[in-house]
């Protein structure tokens, strides 16, 4: 775990993010009292990471977001990608879903994390039905029960003035926004110094698409998981604190 200038620690999600045979440097040994397995579902730019970050902090659960393994692969050398990752980027970039067997392929390689005692909050997975339903099947094989699945709404003019302000570290991923969480030195990342960069799927072309493909093929999810009992929809305007109490209230007060 990765200790944060607030005192708070960070798991560094190695076995998520590279996959096969690498481990965190410091997974939980023993369940915390209270084991939290949540989904966070709703449009691109809404705030799921940001949120998902937050609830890390707080509930212990690791932020599992398959947009990040993406993002990883991106920063290996050419020859170390596999060609499913390879394609997977240029989908990526133009705003299309990566398809759902390279996703679920990579899902099922990590099955462990999904297992792991500290539980984990799936931020951009599952985004279609074929994946919500894959990952139930994973899920009751390992025996590990979702606690609910948060669904994130704000109007589409405050996500895409989100997601054209998004500017997100180059080094450690962490993510700002220009005039919302502006950085202390502009361009400057907060926690690394690395250098603040737009990633290339928010530009206005990509976002199109990505608000189209959101609508088809993940909106869907929402009527999925409310038929098993498991939503909570949540407001997304506000700070991330006040979204964070909301959420609190809402969907983790049980
Ligand atoms: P992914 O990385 O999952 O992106 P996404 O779902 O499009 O979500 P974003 O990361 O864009 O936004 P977010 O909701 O996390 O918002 P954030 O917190 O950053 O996926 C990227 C791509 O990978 C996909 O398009 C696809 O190609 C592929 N992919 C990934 N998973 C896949 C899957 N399962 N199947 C197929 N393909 C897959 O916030 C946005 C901005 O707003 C930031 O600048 C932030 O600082 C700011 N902000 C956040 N909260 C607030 C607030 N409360 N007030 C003001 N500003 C705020």
């Amino acid at each position: 775990m990765r200790a944060k200038s607030d005192g708070s620690v960070k798991n560094d999600r190695l076995a998520w993010l590279k996959g096969g045979e690498v481990f965190c440097s410091n997974p939980p040994l023993r369940a915390a009292a209270r084991v939290w397995r949540l989904v966070l579902l709703g449009a691109p730019g809404v705030g799921k990471g940001t949120q998902a970050e937050l609830l890390s902090q707080r509930l212990g659960a690791c932020q599992l977001s398959t947009g990040d393994i993406f993002r990883t692969a991106k920063c290996l050398a050419q020859g170390e990608r596999s060609p499913a990752l390879e394609a997977a980027m240029h989908y990526m970039v133009a705003g299309e879903l990566v398809p759902d067997d390279t996703v679920l392929g990579i899902v099922r390689e990590r099955s462990r994390c999904l297992r792991c005692c500290g539980g984990f909050l799936l931020d951009g997975f599952p985004r279609t039905v074929a994946q919500a339903k894959a990952l139930d099947h994973l899920l009751k094989a390992e025996n590990v029960p979702l606690t609910a699945v948060l669904n994130y709404d704000l109007p589409i003019e405050q996500i895409v003035a989100r997601l054209s302000g998004r500017r997100t570290c180059s080094k450690c991923k962490a993510v700002f926004h220009v005039t919302n969480m502006p950085p202390r030195v502009k361009d400057v990342c907060d926690h690394c110094g690395g250098a603040l960069i737009q990633r290339e799927d928010d530009r206005p072309e990509s976002v199109r698409v990505r608000m189209e493909v959101y609508e088809k093929s993940t909106r869907p999810l929402i009527d999925f998981y409310q038929k098993r009992g498991l939503l909570v929809t949540i407001r997304a305007e506000g700070s991330p604190e006040e979204i964070y109490q909301r959420t609190r209230a809402l969907a983790l007060a049980q």
